[in-house]
C-alpha cells in the first residue's frame, strides 16, 4: 500500500503510522506522501503520452507556488518535471533543488528587476510576459547583461475557469495577460528589441478548474491568433497552456483527465509547437495533511466544538476562501459520528476548519487529520499570533525524513530589534 490508507483502524502514510509521527514530531506538523506526488506526476504523464504524439510530448514545469519545499522540488526533478516560478526566491529553491535552469518558465505580473536579471543569469527557458512595460524591463536588464530573453507572451482568453473568484484569472478584468491587440504589439516593439526573442504565447485560466469546457474555450483561443500572428512573420515555437487542474476536496467530480488531454492533442498539437505545461496543486494537493492534536472539546449549548492545534496560519484556505478540507481523526476512524465545529486556537471566528461537520467522536488528546494540505498549505502559512510555523515531513515506504524543522520561538523573535531610542521607563 502507499499514499494515505486505513490499517487497523488508524491512518497510515506508506508503511508508517500517523500517529508513530505525531509521537515523535509533536503536532501540528505537515506530513506529504513521495508516493502520492509520484502517481499525480505520473497520471498526467501519461494523460499527455495517451493522447499526444510521441515527439510532440510536453514540458511539465511543476508550479512550485504550490508546494515550494525544496526536497519536494528535488523529488519532482528526480520524476522529469521542469519547474514554473513566480519570484527570485522559487529560482533560488530551483536551483538549490537541482532543475536544469533550460528547465525553468518564469511567469508573474510584477517581476523585479534582481528577479529578471537573476533569472538571466541562470539561463531560464522563458519569461511569461504580461505586459509591454515589462517587456521593455526585461530588453533593458538583458542588454544590461549582454544577454538574450526568450520570452513568451500571456495572452488574456477572457474565460471564466477557477475554483473560487479570488483564484480565477483568465478573465479581461483579470491583472494577467495580455490582450489580442497588446500581444500584437508586444510581438512589433520586440521586433526591434536587440536583447529579446519572442516566440510563443502562454495561458492560464485559474485554479482549481473543474470543467473541461473552461479548457477547451481557452485553448480554442489559440489557433487564430497564433496564425495571424505567423501571418505576420513573427515566430511562435512555443505554447504553454498553463496549469489549473483540480484535485478532489470532497466529493467533487475529478476533471477528465484524458478528455483535457484530447482537447490539447486536437486543438494544441496541431498548431505544430514545443508544449508547455504549469501543473501545481494537481501534483502535490493530495499527497499532504496537516497532522494536529485535539485540544479541548468545547461543549457549549449551541455548538460542539474541537479546539485543534492546527490554526488558520498553518492553514489558510478554509478562511481566505472559505475552501473545504476534509478532516479525519488518526485513530478509532471508525467510531460513532457526531457534530462539529473545527476550530484553532486564534483569536478569530474565521479561525474555522469546518462547520457542522459529522466526524468519529473525539477526545481531547487525539489525532486528527486536515487532508489534501499539500497545496497551497504550508507555503501560505504564516507567524500570525506568534505561532511556530510547523515542521513538513517527507515520507516514502519506511523512510521519513523531516525536510523543514519546526521553527523555535527564538527563530521568530530573536531576528527583531528593540532600537536604543526607546526610553528604558515603564
Ligand atoms: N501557472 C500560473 C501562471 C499560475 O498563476 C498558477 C497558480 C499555476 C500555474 C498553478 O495552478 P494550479 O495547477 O496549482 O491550479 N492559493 C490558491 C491557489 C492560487 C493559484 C495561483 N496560481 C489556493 O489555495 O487555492
Amino acid at each position: 500500500m502507499s499514499g494515505f490508507h486505513i490499517q487497523n483502524n488508524a491512518l497510515y502514510i506508506d508503511n508508517v503510522a500517523l500517529s508513530d509521527i505525531a509521537a515523535e514530531y509533536g503536532t501540528p506538523s505537515y506530513v506529504y506522501s513521495a508516493q502520492e506526488i509520484t502517481n499525480q506526476y505520473d497520471r498526467l504523464a501519461n494523460a499527455m503520452k495517451k493522447a499526444l504524439p510521441a515527439d510532440r510530448q510536453p514540458l511539465l514545469c511543476y508550479a512550485c507556488k504550490a508546494n515550494s519545499n525544496v526536497a519536494v522540488l528535488a523529488h519532482l526533478r528526480s520524476l522529469g518535471s521542469g519547474l514554473e516560478i513566480v519570484s527570485e526566491g522559487e529560482l533560488h529553491r530551483g536551483i538549490k533543488a537541482g532543475f536544469d535552469p533550460q528547465k525553468i518558465v518564469s511567469t508573474g505580473v510584477g517581476k523585479q528587476a534582481s528577479e529578471i536579471a537573476e533569472c538571466l543569469k541562470a539561463g531560464i527557458h522563458q519569461f511569461n510576459v504580461e505586459s509591454l512595460p515589462e517587456l521593455e524591463h526585461i530588453q533593458e536588464i538583458a542588454s544590461g547583461m549582454d544577454k538574450v530573453a526568450t520570452v513568451v507572451f500571456r495572452l488574456n482568453p477572457n474565460v471564466t475557469g477557477g475554483g473560487h473568484h479570488k483564484i480565477s484569472t483568465g478573465r479581461k478584468r483579470d491583472k494577467f495577460g495580455l490582450n489580442r491587440r497588446s500581444i500584437f504589439k508586444g510581438f512589433e516593439m520586440a521586433k526591434d528589441m536587440s536583447h529579446v526573442n519572442a516566440i510563443g504565447l502562454s495561458i492560464h485560466i485559474g485554479s482549481q478548474v473543474f470543467t473541461v469546457e473552461a479548457f477547451k474555450q481557452a485553448f480554442e483561443k489559440m489557433p487564430e491568433i497564433v496564425q495571424d500572428l505567423r501571418a505576420e512573420g513573427y515566430t511562435i515555437d512555443r505554447l504553454d497552456i498553463g496549469g489549473g487542474f483540480p484535485i478532489i476536496y470532497s466529493d467533487e467530480d475529478l476533471l477528465d483527465l484524458d478528455a483535457y488531454a484530447q482537447w490539447v492533442n486536437d486543438i494544441i498539437v496541431p498548431l505544430d509547437t514545443k508544449i508547455i505545461m504549469e501543473p501545481g496543486r494537481y501534483l502535490v494537493g493530495n499527497a499532504g495533511v496537516v497532522l494536529s492534536k485535539v485540544l479541548y472539546v468545547k461543549d457549549t449549548q449551541d455548538q460542539r466544538f474541537l479546539v485543534l492545534d492546527a490554526a488558520m496560519n498553518d492553514l489558510i484556505r478554509p478562511t481566505l476562501y472559505d475552501a473545504y478540507h476534509g478532516i479525519s481523526p488518526v485513530q478509532n476512524i471508525d467510531a460513532t459520528k457526531v457534530l462539529y465545529d473545527v476550530v484553532g486556537p486564534i483569536c478569530e471566528t474565521g479561525d474555522t476548519f469546518s462547520v457542522d461537520r459529522s466526524l468519529p467522536i473525539m477526545n481531547a488528546g487525539d489525532l486528527a487529520v486536515i487532508q489534501s494540505a499539500g497545496a497551497y498549505g504550508f507555503c501560505m502559512a504564516s507567524n500570525y499570533n506568534t505561532r511556530p510555523m510547523p515542521p513538513e515531513i517527507f515520507v516514502k515506504g519506511d523512510n521519513v525524513s523531516v525536510i523543514r524543522p519546526r521553527q523555535t520561538y527564538n527563530d521568530i523573535i530573536d531576528i527583531e530589534k528593540i532600537p536604543d531610542w526607546i526610553g528604558q521607563k515603564g
